[in-house]
């Protein structure tokens, strides 16, 4: 299903008021999360929901989909920092139901089996949220990643590199691998929205409106789930046919 909304505002609104319902309806799910750009506004809109209307987050769970390899919790650019300086540091959520991979594993092999079982013991993701490299990759699966990964590691493409350039002082600060969820995990949510905005993505949005499954376009997978969500402000969707 495509929503098309005209602003980030609106696109914001309904993707944080689609996790709230959530929460509400299954208040132990098990949330599948993503940072970026992308996610800034839609986090913030979701703090603002919960600080109107405070919702019990003691049996909710969330993982993280990625985090750079090399970069600890404490640094500003890694995904721990992100997700807790927007979301997590707010919530009450208990500190042992937050999941993010750990980018300073030294037994990465074990670290990814044990990400992916943690999901699998709890029955899978009731929900991914997902955002959109220009690439199409989905987490830091990159194109020709199998559909069939579980949590893995991943060197990143140059254009992903140049992407999240802009969150780093200089460009070769920009780590070369990642720990991601692997696309077969992100499948088994068994809800998935994605969140694309900004002309930046107008043309991987049209790609993948017209393309075939095919593990040259990652994102491209989902287009087999039976609950697929893709949430668009008007720049991101004026290629669309
Ligand atoms: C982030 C992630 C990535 C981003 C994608 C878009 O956890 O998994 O796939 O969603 O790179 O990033 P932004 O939103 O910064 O354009």
């Amino acid at each position: 299903m495509y929503k098309i909304f005209e602003t980030v505002d609106e696109v914001s609104r309904y993707t944080a008021q689609r996790l709230l319902d959530k929460i509400k309806a299954l208040p132990a799910a098990a949330l599948g999360l993503a940072t970026g750009s992308t996610m800034e506004p839609v986090y913030a809109q979701l703090l603002q929901y919960l600080q109107q209307s405070p919702v019990d987050l003691s049996k909710l769970t969330t993982f993280n989909l990625d985090e750079y390899i090399g970069l600890s919790a404490e640094h500003p650019q890694s995904y721990n920092y992100y997700m807790y300086q927007h979301l997590f540091n707010k919530l009450n959520i208990p500190a042992q139901n937050v999941h993010l991979p750990d980018g300073l594993t030294t037994d990465i092999e074990t670290a990814c089996q044990t990400y992916s079982n943690a999901i699998q013991a709890l029955g899978g993701l009731d929900l991914q949220l997902l955002g959109i490299g220009s690439n199409g990759h989905i987490g830091f699966n990159e194109p020709l990643t199998c559909f069939n990964s579980r949590t893995h590691v991943v060197e990143l493409s140059e254009q992903t590199r140049i992407d999240n350039g802009r969150f780093f002082t200089d460009q070769s600060e920009v780590p070369t691998h990642a720990l991601t969820l692997g696309i077969q995990d992100i499948l088994e949510a068994k809800e998935i929205i994605l969140v694309a905005t900004g002309n930046n993505k107008a043309e991987i949005m049209a790609q993948l409106f017209t393309s075939a499954i095919d593990e040259t376009l990652p994102a491209s997978a989902l287009k087999q789930h039976p609950n697929f969500t893709i949430v668009l402000d008007r720049e991101a969707a004026a290629l669309l046919p």
